[in-house]
């Protein structure tokens, strides 16, 4: 057993997302191995309470610091990491022109190998320990990201990207060497083998990986479908409803499906564990759908705002109370940060509705990066949190970090001033530390 005597940041489950926050000014976590080894948060509290019950457990005192649970990123595209900062006039022509051409170059398996250790080790820095990824259409780039995530422990979920038209050759799933499997039978036998050999393989998780309506054929979606059915606990993850042009695309391509939304529903692709990026342009209907199939929205708000996507309607998802959380959508996204991403996030709550807009609380923002990212994965209690159970994910966070943030953090008054300032003034400089569950893995961050 370990303990960890700082300030401490965690959320309470049973309360409103947007007043969830629980601040212990001087308060110790006390992290343990399961029966497994894997190492839990086993008590928590003010360190005047807990000490007496924890005498002789070595006790690090971090004074200044924050302890905070351990960031999760809701979607994220690891062969997109040079793509970050290519300006396009909106989604399609930043596919064509940006994306395409870079992921595929993710069927190199050294590229792939050299890019996941900088990928993964850019989420540690910026104090992520849980991530929802795309990678290419490449088996290479997935076993290359899954492998150095084993390596450094991350809880990481990612997924074969199929697609099987509409894109160059290159960065579409190709068929089996020999000739027996067209690139639509190969692209699912591949993501089969893939859940068979990854999937609750330590802490790492196979996402069914459609990469949008578009760029799959209806035998790849039905393909898909038939996998998330057979294999339940894996999780999918695919994009929908974010730009103008793509929905109009989708409707030529799915005109049988009520909407964008009900193509994936139609293929048995909405379900929990379903994890739809953007969902800007929906209607009440696509919102009951969400809530119904028990499917989670992964919220880009940088990614939205540097596309000229469109805004999150956090008011109407709350209204129909289907599940979402944050996402930095790298490359679209232009950050790895999750502070810069619930900055652009505040930006966008405050966007779009006119009379109706809502400021979203600093502790709604944190929720939405940490224990509310962690709810739509299903991994409530897992990750995401410091509560007795979890897994000893945290970062360690310097207020102080820069001369300006501790200059506005001093004469912080209340919880949401500190936690405001964090956001709006933070980056990866106040990540001090990322500890990760398991053998007590230490990651230095800066
Ligand atoms: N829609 C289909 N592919 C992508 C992608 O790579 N990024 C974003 N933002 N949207 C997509
Ligand atoms: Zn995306």
């Amino acid at each position: 057993m370990k303990a960890y005597r700082a300030a401490i940041l965690r959320f309470d489950p049973a309360r409103e997302p947007a007043q969830s926050a629980i601040y212990e000014e001087d308060g110790l976590l006390v992290i343990g191995p399961d029966a497994s080894g894997t190492q839990r948060v086993q008590a928590l509290g003010s360190y005047q309470e807990l000490r007496q019950r924890f005498p002789d457990v070595l006790t690090e005192h971090l004074p200044g610091r924050i302890i905070a649970p351990g960031f999760v990123d809701l979607h994220i595209h690891f062969p997109q990491t040079n793509v970050i900062a290519s300006p396009a006039d909106g989604l399609l022509p930043w596919l064509e022109n940006h994306t395409y051409p870079e992921e595929s170059r993710f069927s190199e398996p050294v590229y792939g190998a050299e890019s996941a250790t900088f990928f993964i080790a850019e989420l540690l820095r910026n104090g992520v320990t849980t991530a929802l990824a795309f990678a290419s259409s490449h088996r290479a780039s997935v076993n290359a990201l899954f492998a150095q995530a084993q390596q450094q422990r991350l809880r990481l979920i990612t997924g074969l990207c199929l697609m099987d038209r509409h894109a160059p050759a290159a960065a579409l799933n190709s068929a089996s060497a020999d000739g027996r499997f067209d690139a639509t039978e190969q692209s699912l036998i591949d993501s089969e083998a893939l859940i068979q050999q990854w999937h609750g393989c330590g802490r790492l998780g196979y996402a069914i990986t459609p990469r949008f309506a578009p760029s799959c054929s209806d035998a790849q979606l039905r393909g898909a479908g038939e996998l998330a059915e057979r294999y339940g606990d894996v999780w999918i993850q695919s994009h929908v409803a974010e730009n103008r042009e793509e929905i109009e695309w989708a409707r030529a391509l799915f005109p049988a499906s009520a909407s964008y939304l009900a193509t994936y529903g139609d293929f048995g692709l909405l379900r929990e564990r379903a994890i739809y990026a953007h969902c800007l342009h929906f209607d009440e209907q696509d919102r009951a759908l969400m809530r119904a199939s028990g499917a989670a929205a992964a919220v880009c708000p940088s990614s939205n705002l540097f596309l000229g996507s469109g805004y999150f309607d956090y008011a109407a998802a709350d209204r129909a109370g289907f599940r979402y959380g944050l996402a930095s959508d790298v490359g679209g996204g232009t950050s790895f940060s999750p502070f810069h991403t619930m900055l652009a996030a505040y930006y966008v709550g405050r966007e779009g509705r006119g009379k109706q807009a809502l400021s979203l609380s600093p502790q709604h923002l944190w929720w939405q990066h940490t224990a509310g990212a962690a709810q739509a994965l299903g991994l409530a209690g897992t990750v995401g949190n410091l509560v007795p159970g979890c897994e000893a994910d945290f970062v360690v966070l310097n207020p102080q970090a820069t001369p300006l943030l501790a200059r506005r953090t001093t004469c912080a008054n209340s919880l949401d001033e500190l936690l405001f300032a964090l956001i709006v003034l933070g980056d990866d400089r106040v990540v001090e530390r990322t500890v990760i569950s398991q053998a007590l893995l230490t990651i230095s961050a800066n």
